[in-house]
């Protein structure tokens, strides 16, 4: 798209976005979005994805972190990608459009994999951004606090969780509550996460189980 052409997010968003190299890498590495950098960087360090593992991929569209753990897993692994917008089909990935906040959804995820535990949760959800900072940073911990929640129900011991969030209020107390659920707790944050945005990572390994 054209710099001149009108765009929701106006016109030095565009410009920054076609100058901005991951959004130049992405498109010769065939990803669909530049956020799939954010998973590898994370990945390279933290060696997360490896073959039979099951995954749970949280606000997966449009799908640029399913098409890197694609690649990482191996055929016997399973990946569900969910997300409010449709999702185009990518080979061995199982999508479910729907709200995951809702409790219908979280049960099509369980009932996709038989209740079978999961190995590894992404999220990479964010919430509607409207420009009010205080209000989208309490919206980007609600919706931690409920992925959170949820992974409690579905880890398998020892599972981990990777799972964006907007730093600020809340942001300790949460750490503090993945603390006392999981071995570690890591804040990551990729070059492909623009520095003046307040998203951070949080890595949780080794689920100590109910
Ligand atoms: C930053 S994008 C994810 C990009 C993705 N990781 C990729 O690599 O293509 C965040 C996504 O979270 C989704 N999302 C936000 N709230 C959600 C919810 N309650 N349920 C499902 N998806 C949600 C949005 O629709 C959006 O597609």
């Amino acid at each position: 798209m054209s710099p001149d052409k009108k765009h929701r997010f106006g016109r030095n968003w565009m410009n920054e976005h076609l100058n901005d190299s991951y959004v130049k890498k992405a498109k010769k590495s065939g990803y669909r979005a530049r956020s799939a950098f954010k998973l590898e960087e994370i990945d390279k360090k933290d060696k997360l994805l490896r073959p039979g593992l099951n995954v749970v991929d949280l606000g997966a569209a449009p799908g640029g972190w399913c098409q890197y753990a694609r690649k990482k897993l191996g055929k016997k692994s399973r990946l569900i990608a969910v997300d409010l917008l449709p999702i185009e089909p990518i080979e061995g990935v199982e999508i479910i459009q729907g709200d995951f906040t809702e409790e219908q959804v979280r049960q099509q995820i369980n009932d996709m994999v038989d209740n079978k535990a999961f190995d590894l949760v992404l999220s990479d959800m964010a919430p509607n951004i409207s420009g009010i900072a205080l209000a989208d940073q309490a919206r980007s911990i609600g919706l931690a606090e409920g992925v959170l929640d949820w992974s409690l129900s579905v880890l398998a011991v020892d599972g981990g969780l990777l799972m964006k969030v907007f730093q600020g209020s809340g942001f300790d107390p949460l750490r503090k509550e993945i603390l006392s659920n999981f071995r570690s707790v890591a804040v990551r944050k990729p070059g492909a996460s623009r520095s003046r945005s307040a998203e951070v990572y949080l890595l949780a390994r080794g689920f100590k189980g109910i």
